[in-house]
């Protein structure tokens, strides 16, 4: 890596720094910059403009300003009493307002975000990411940065190329960016207090196939998610095929330009914010994450087994939130009459699930065994039932009733951002009803 020293730095600033430097470090272990040292994704976009819309209205983009976020986050904190609880509930902005932390403002949630410097509300950005060099620890964003010093002197950006030459700042190659690390950091999350497992995207990833000891077979974040475009939805199921390219209009053409569109599962907050795009790219992977089929030898017993299988994702299904997130079987039995005879996991009018759905999720619990919704009260995973990546699970229907030849059987399995119970509890307007997106399906007639 290139190491490079450069001293526009002025001394009254570098004065001004220290001085900060000194306060912040008995106040918080965390090094705080200021806020001027970071440079608006615009500036960036300026050259970068393709990388620049993609990631425009992402879920990094979006990651202090979603509405859902927000709303829930709000909800959590309030009524608590207890330290520990308030420590987890405040610490969300660490991550969904990454810039304002380490800057200095907003420093917990229940800061007046409003004042939130703008730059800041711009989420997980450019600078941010470009700016790390290193991690402290595997979860609760551990990224190390080396920023610039603003558009005089926007210093190093670390990337994948080794011979990237620009005029407005210096390059270096780095590993980091080049590793699942990187995203991993942020996507792994632990109670600030308790240390329960709120996240483990990364781990799920780390302990799963797609972590290949080699590193010419690995499938990092990146190597789906970073490849996935329009009608290229580089899932473990689909090609992921390369995006030749330039990072900007001047520069070589490369055989790959990483995409920034940092698509998930997220189809209710991207199309608020941008139209169709985001949210048809997260159709389109939710569409290449799974199968699902169904096992009828059992029928004469009253029995049947819905099997579904994670072909796609490089992590559980659902992964992330997986508390919140909702995978469900939902399954039908028509007789040959045309008349349903079972039913299970259709949402009711109130947009609700019966309770017998079979919903592949994480509980979590009070550390006596009670299951709690409140992340900040989580002391301990009670269940996860998720779907690992290439991994199959099966579920035994019990139908009371041995099902009329020529019946027709459909089970689809169903995703949907969290449960309508939960949006109706939180005050001001309602949220919801979230879109419920088909991840796979299979019609069978016996
Ligand atoms: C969440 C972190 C993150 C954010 C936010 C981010 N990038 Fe990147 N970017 C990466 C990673 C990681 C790579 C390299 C991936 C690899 O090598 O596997 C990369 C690659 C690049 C490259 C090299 C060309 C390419 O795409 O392959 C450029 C240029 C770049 N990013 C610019 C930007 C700009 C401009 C923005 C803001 C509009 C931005 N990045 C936002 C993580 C990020
Ligand atoms: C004046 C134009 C310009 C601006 C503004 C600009 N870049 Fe670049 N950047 C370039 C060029 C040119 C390259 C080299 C591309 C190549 O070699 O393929 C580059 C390369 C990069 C790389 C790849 C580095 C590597 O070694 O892999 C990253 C990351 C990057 N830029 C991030 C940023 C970020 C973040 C910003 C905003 C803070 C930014 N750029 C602003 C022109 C610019
Ligand atoms: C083999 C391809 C692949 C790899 C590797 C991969 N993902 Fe995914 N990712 C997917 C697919 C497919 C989905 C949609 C299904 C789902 O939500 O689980 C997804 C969804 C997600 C979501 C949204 C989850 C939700 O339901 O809310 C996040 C966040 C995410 N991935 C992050 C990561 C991170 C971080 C890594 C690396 C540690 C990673 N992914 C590695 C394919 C991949
Ligand atoms: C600074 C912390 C941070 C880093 C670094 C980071 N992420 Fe994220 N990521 C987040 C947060 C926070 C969100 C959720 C924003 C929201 O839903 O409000 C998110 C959302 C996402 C989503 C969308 C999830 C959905 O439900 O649609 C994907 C995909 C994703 N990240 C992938 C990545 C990948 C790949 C990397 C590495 C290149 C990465 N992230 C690096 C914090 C981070
Ligand atoms: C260590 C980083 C980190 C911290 C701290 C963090 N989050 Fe997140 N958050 C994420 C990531 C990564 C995602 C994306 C996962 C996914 O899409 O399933 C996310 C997604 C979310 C979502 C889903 C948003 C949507 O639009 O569906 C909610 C809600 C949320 N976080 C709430 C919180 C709350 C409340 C806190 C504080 C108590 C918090 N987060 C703290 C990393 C973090």
């Amino acid at each position: 890596m290139k190491k490079s020293v450069r001293s526009f730095f002025s001394p009254v600033l570098a004065l001004l720094a220290t001085g900060i430097l000194l306060v912040t470090a008995t106040a918080t272990p965390s090094k705080k910059f200021e806020l001027d040292r970071f440079i608006d994704p615009q500036t960036c976009g300026g050259c970068h403009w393709e990388i620049h819309e993609q990631w425009t209205n992402s879920m990094h983009n979006l990651s202090h300003k979603d509405p859902i976020y927000n709303r829930v986050a709000t909800f959590l904190r309030q009524g608590l009493i207890e330290a520990g609880e308030i420590a987890e509930a405040e610490s969300c902005v660490k991550c969904h307002t990454p810039v304002g932390t380490i800057t200095g403002f907003p420093e917990k949630f229940s800061d007046d975000l409003s004042r939130t410097p703008e730059i800041a509300t711009q989420g997980i950005q450019c600078d941010y990411c470009h700016s790390a060099v290193d991690t402290t620890q595997m979860y609760n964003n551990g990224l190390v940065l080396s920023p610039g010093h603003g558009e005089e002197d926007p210093g190093i950006k670390y990337g994948p190329f080794d011979d990237a030459e620009s005029d407005f700042h210096e390059s270096a190659v780095s590993d980091l960016h080049q590793s699942a690390q990187i995203c991993g950091t942020c996507h792994d999350v632990k109670h600030v207090v308790f240390g329960t497992t709120l996240e483990s995207t990364y781990t799920e990833w780390k302990n799963s196939p797609y972590n290949d000891p080699d590193p010419e077979k690995r499938v990092t974040c990146q190597g789906c998610h970073m490849y996935q475009r329009p009608d290229v939805p580089a899932t473990g199921s689909t090609d992921r095929p390369e995006n030749p390219g330039a990072a900007t209009d001047d520069s070589m053409e490369r055989p790959h330009i990483f995409t920034h569109y940092f698509v998930g599962g997220n189809t209710a907050v991207t199309s608020q914010f941008n139209g169709l795009e985001k949210r048809d790219m997260a159709v389109e992977r939710l569409e290449n994450a799974a199968q699902i089929e169904l096992n009828t030898d059992r029928l004469a017993k009253k029995q049947m087994d819905v099997v579904v299988t994670n072909s796609g994702a490089g992590h559980s299904i659902p992964t992330g939130v997986g508390d919140l997130r909702q995978v469900w079987i939902e399954i039908s039995i028509q007789d040959p009459d045309k008349k349903i005879v079972f039913k299970s996991g259709f949402l009711d009018e109130k947009k609700e699930l019966p309770k017998d759905t079979i919903i592949f999720r994480t509980v979590f619990g009070d550390g006596n065994g009670n299951p709690v919704f409140n992340i900040a009260k989580a002391k301990q995973v009670l269940s996860d039932n998720r779907i690992p990546a290439m991994k199959q699970v099966t579920q035994t229907i019990d139908l009371g009733f041995v099902p009329k030849k020529n019946s027709v059987i459909t089970a689809r399995l169903l995703y949907r951002g969290m449960p309508q119970e939960l949006l109706n509890q939180i005050p001001g307007s309602p949220l919801g009803p979230l879109p419920v997106v088909e991840m796979a399906r299979i019609t069978q007639t016996i």
